[in-house]
C-alpha cells in the first residue's frame, strides 16, 4: 500500500449522475488490477472525516494514469465532482483482495451493475488486453446511467435495464437465462454491483455449479483491517469477514446470503 499525492488529469461527466476521474500513478508502482481500490481524503477538513473507498475502472500504461468511475451520491462524492484537472487528491492504494484470473476452460462473464460498472469494464479491458474472450453483461434502471465506454465494443456486450430503455427489459440474470447458448459452456462469473444483484448471480452461478466472484460493497471506516467496520456475515465458523482486507473479492460461497 502507498499513500500519494496524485495530480488530477480529468473529471467529467460520463452519464446520468457518474463521473469518470483520471490521475497520475506513479512509474514506479505496479498498476493496481480489477477489483483493488484506494480510498480519497476528499477534504483537508474534518467534513467529510472518512476516506472513501473507490474501486479502479482502469489503468493506462502509456500515460501513467488510474481512473475510477464514481456515482454523486452524498457529501464526498459531490465534492469530488468539483476537483479540477491540475489540482491533487490525497490516495492510499492499492487495497484489497483483487479478481482472480480466469480459470483457462471456462467463459469468463462479467457482470456490472450501478457503482459495480467501474471495477467489471476494468476487467474487461484488461482480459481483451490478454487476448482472453469474455462477455460483459451490464445491468441498470435505465439505459442514461450507463456511459458510453470503448470495451462495449471490445468484448461481446448485453445489456439489461429495469424500464426496458436498452437491450433486455429485467434484470442481468434475466439477460444472463435468455443467453442459452453461452449457457451450453462452461462459464466463470465475476460480478460487482448491488447485493441483490450479487445474490442473484450467485443462485444462478450455483444452480449450475460454477465459480463465481463477486466484489462486495460495504461502508467502510479505516479500510486497512482495523475496525470492523466493513464487516460481512460469511458461512463457517470465522463468522464475519472484513470487505476491506480479506475482500471486496470473494468466492460466492463464501458469503452468507440472507
Ligand atoms: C470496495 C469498494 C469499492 C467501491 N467502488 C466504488 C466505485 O467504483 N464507484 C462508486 O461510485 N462508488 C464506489 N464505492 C462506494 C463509495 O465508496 C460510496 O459511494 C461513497 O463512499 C459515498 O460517499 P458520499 O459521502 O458521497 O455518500 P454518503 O453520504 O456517505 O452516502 C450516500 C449514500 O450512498 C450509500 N453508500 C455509502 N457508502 C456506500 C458503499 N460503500 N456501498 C454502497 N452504498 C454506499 C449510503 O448508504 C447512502 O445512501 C465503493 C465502495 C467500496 C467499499
Ligand atoms: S473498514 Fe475497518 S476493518 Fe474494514
Amino acid at each position: 500500500m502507498i499513500h500519494l499525492t496524485a495530480k488530477i488529469r480529468s473529471n467529467s461527466p460520463v452519464s446520468d449522475g457518474y463521473f469518470e476521474m483520471t490521475f497520475d500513478w506513479p512509474c514506479d508502482v505496479p498498476p493496481p488490477l480489477p477489483g483493488s481500490f484506494f480510498t480519497v481524503r476528499v477534504s483537508e477538513y474534518a467534513i467529510p472525516l472518512l476516506r472513501r473507498p473507490f474501486a479502479f475502472s482502469g489503468f493506462d500504461r502509456e500515460q501513467s494514469t488510474a481512473s475510477m468511475l464514481y456515482e454523486r451520491r452524498g457529501t464526498a462524492t459531490r465534492q469530488l465532482t468539483t476537483r479540477l484537472p491540475g489540482e491533487s487528491i490525497d490516495i492510499l492504494a492499492p487495497l484489497g483482495v483483487p479478481f482472480p484470473s480466469p480459470r483457462s476452460e471456462a467463459l469468463p462473464v462479467l457482470i456490472a451493475g450501478g457503482i459495480g460498472m467501474g471495477p467489471i469494464f476494468y476487467l474487461a479491458a484488461e482480459l481483451y488486453g490478454a487476448g482472453q474472450e469474455a462477455v460483459l453483461f451490464v445491468g441498470a434502471r435505465t439505459n442514461g446511467i450507463v456511459p458510453d465506454r470503448t470495451e462495449f465494443g471490445l468484448v461481446q456486450t448485453v445489456f439489461a435495464t429495469d424500464d426496458g430503455s436498452a437491450g433486455v427489459h429485467g434484470t442481468v440474470t434475466d439477460a444472463l437465462v435468455n443467453r442459452t447458448d453461452l449457457l451450453e459452456r462452461r462459464l466463470e462469473y465475476f460480478a460487482c454491483g448491488p447485493l441483490p444483484m450479487l445474490r442473484a448471480v450467485h443462485q444462478h452461478a450455483k444452480a449450475r455449479n460454477e465459480m463465481c466472484w463477486v466484489s462486495v460493497e460495504q461502508t467502510m471506516g479505516c479500510a486497512v483491517g482495523a475496525c470492523m467496520g466493513c464487516a460481512v456475515r460469511v458461512r463457517g465458523p470465522a463468522e464475519f469477514a472484513r470487505v476491506c482486507t480479506e475482500g471486496p473479492v470473494f468466492d460466492s460461497e463464501e458469503i452468507a446470503w440472507t
